[in-house]
C-alpha cells in the first residue's frame, strides 16, 4: 500500500463511538478529503459505535475473540474483514483490546490510536477511560489533553503524531475534565487523519515527522 494513496479506513471501536462520529462527520462535510471509512469493527456487540456506523451507511461488524477458538483465528478473521473492505489504514477509537501481532505487522505504520491524555504520561496498562482523568487530577498536573499516536506492539508507546493540551481548571472534576478532553479529541483525530491522507507523515527512528 502506498503512503500517499487515499485512506480506506477501518475504525475499531468498543464503546460509544463519539470519535467515530467525529471522523464520519468530518468526511461527510468535506473536511477530510481523500478519506473514507470502509468498515467499523467492534468486539462489543452493544457498542454505540456500531449504531453510529449504520447511521452513516458504513458497514458495521461485530467481531470478538470470544467467537473464535484461538487468538490466531481471531486475527485471521480480522485480516479477512480488512481485506474484504479494501482497508489500508486503521484508526482505533476506544478499542478495548490489544491489537495482535499479525495485524500490526500487516499494517505497519498504518494504525493510529487516540488517548485521552498527554502521552507518554498517563498511558499504559489500566490507563483507560475515567482512570486516566482520575490519575491526572490525583497527580496535581496543571495540564492534560489528547494524543494521537501510532500503534505498535507496546501499549500507548507508539510514536506521537499530534497532541493538544488544555489547562486544568481550579477544582476540576473528573467528569468535566473527561468531557473537555473528549471535545479536544473530536477535533484532533480528524486533523491527524488529514495529515496521513495528505501523505505528510513519516516515521523515522521511532519518531513521527510531519512534512
Ligand atoms: C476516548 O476517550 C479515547 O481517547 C479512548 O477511548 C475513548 C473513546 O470514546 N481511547 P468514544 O467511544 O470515541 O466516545
Amino acid at each position: 500500500m502506498s503512503a500517499t494513496s487515499a485512506l480506506n479506513i477501518a475504525v475499531f471501536a468498543s464503546g460509544n463511538g463519539s470519535n467515530l462520529a467525529a471522523i464520519a462527520r468530518a468526511i461527510a462535510t468535506g473536511n477530510l478529503p481523500r478519506c473514507r471509512i470502509t468498515v467499523v469493527l467492534s468486539n462489543n456487540s452493544k457498542a454505540g459505535a456500531l449504531g453510529i456506523a449504520r447511521e452513516y451507511g458504513i458497514p458495521a461488524l461485530h467481531c470478538s475473540a470470544k467467537q473464535f477458538s484461538s487468538e490466531p483465528d481471531f486475527d485471521h478473521a480480522l485480516l479477512q474483514h480488512l481485506r474484504a473492505h479494501d482497508v489500508n489504514f486503521i484508526a482505533l477509537a476506544g478499542y478495548m483490546k490489544k491489537i495482535g501481532a499479525p495485524v500490526i505487522t500487516k499494517f505497519s505504520n498504518r494504525i493510529v490510536n487516540i488517548h485521552p491524555a498527554l502521552l507518554p504520561a498517563f498511558g499504559g496498562k489500566g490507563m483507560y477511560g475515567i482512570h486516566v482523568h482520575e490519575a491526572v487530577i490525583a497527580s496535581g498536573a496543571k495540564e492534560s489533553g489528547a494524543t494521537v499516536h501510532m500503534v505498535d506492539d507496546e501499549y500507548d508507546r507508539g510514536p506521537i503524531v499530534l497532541q493538544r493540551r488544555i489547562a486544568l481548571h481550579h477544582n476540576e472534576s473528573i467528569a468535566t475534565l473527561a468531557a473537555r478532553v473528549l471535545a479536544v479529541e473530536h477535533e484532533l483525530y480528524p486533523e491527524a487523519l488529514r495529515l496521513f491522507a495528505e501523505g505528510r507523515v513519516t516515521v523515522v527512528d521511532h519518531k513521527v515527522i510531519v512534512a
